[in-house]
């Protein structure tokens, strides 16, 4: 290995990145919640390996994720490691080991923890020169869903304002008892795809009943109250477009709210759906009442119930 690279030959960074849902309904691109559903990285610099990256995948997406340095880990390593140090010397290669959580094209944010975990990785291996709104504004840049990587990188619930320059995101800490549930369908459903079915213009009134739920369920859930997820997860802007190729996620969303839901809405761009409660009868009947919607659909998917997750991406430190 040659150059500013000699002195890292041989390092591990371990990472840790969580599952996200964006929008919670009508906070399209603008609002995220981490989750407890944790992709883990573990990455060796390997300079004996010269341009080889060595990835082994366990859990989501073994067998699936690109080997190669478009792997959105790798991506975002080499990346970071270029803006600050310049050109990679050619005797770089890496070692990856991932245990994946996150499912993949399910709407829980797994290609934003690949590219949040590599800029993390690439920062530590750098003694983290950049703070965190610069990690923000590239992660923005790498992967373009400014609600995920900015819930991923932050942890709890999050609000991105991705239209000024630079980025910025405000957390705050989720309501103790919170809890979602998950309805997770073996369909899978790229994000690309389900964004292109949205108009280019909206309705005014749309747009302004989006407005005023958004501003009460984010003024609700920074007073630590769950009851402004209500309003929150109905959604005027995108998920009307989406459950036209998507047509079993209204019928989702209604079973989970008849069932006791605090507040139900399609997770990301799908195909999850992301049901809150904190009551632990309600979470057994929406679980039930989820599975019965999509049995009686012929519907493939399974129910999780997961805690959001107050913490965000974190370099875990050597045992
Ligand atoms: N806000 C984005 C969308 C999230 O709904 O398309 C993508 O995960």
């Amino acid at each position: 290995m040659v150059n500013w690279l000699a002195g890292l030959d041989g390092r591990r960074v371990t990472v840790e990145v969580p599952a996200t849902s964006a929008n919670l309904g009508a906070g399209y691109d603008c609002l995220g919640l981490a989750l407890e559903l944790v992709d883990r990285v573990e990455l060796e610099v390997r300079g004996w390996a010269p341009g080889a990256v060595e990835l082994r995948v366990d859990g989501e997406g073994a067998g699936e994720l690109p080997a190669g340095r478009e792997n959105r880990f790798v991506a975002a390593l080499e990346r970071i490691l270029e803006r600050e140090r310049g050109p990679l010397p050619e005797g770089l290669g890496w070692g990856v080991r991932m245990a994946n959580a996150i499912p993949l094209a399910r709407g829980l944010g797994s290609s934003a923890a690949g590219t949040v975990g590599g800029l993390l990785a690439g920062n530590a291996l750098l003694d983290e020169p950049l703070p965190a709104a610069d990690l923000l504004a590239l992660a923005i840049e790498l992967e373009g869903h400014p609600d995920n990587v900015a819930a991923a990188l932050l942890g709890g619930f999050v609000i991105v304002d991705a239209a000024s320059e630079p980025p910025v995101a405000v957390r705050c800490d989720v309501p103790r008892d919170l809890r979602a549930v998950l309805f997770v369908p073996e369909l899978r459903l790229e994000t690309r795809a389900m964004r292109e079915v949205l108009p280019a213009r909206v309705p005014l009134a749309d747009a302004v009943a989006n407005l005023g739920r958004v501003a009460r369920g984010v003024a609700a859930l920074v007073r630590g109250d769950s009851d402004g997820l209500r309003a929150l997860t109905v959604d005027r802007l995108h998920e009307p477009y989406r459950a036209k190729v998507y047509p079993l996620l209204p019928v989702l969303v209604a079973a989970a709210r008849e069932a006791g839901a605090i507040g139900a809405c399609l997770s990301g761009a799908g195909s999850s759906v992301i049901a809150f409660s904190d009551s632990v009868a309600a979470i057994t009947r929406i679980e039930g009442a989820l599975l019965a919607a999509a049995a009686e659909a012929d519907f493939a998917g399974k129910v999780r119930v997961v805690t959001p997750r107050n913490a965000g991406a974190s370099v875990v430190p050597p045992a």
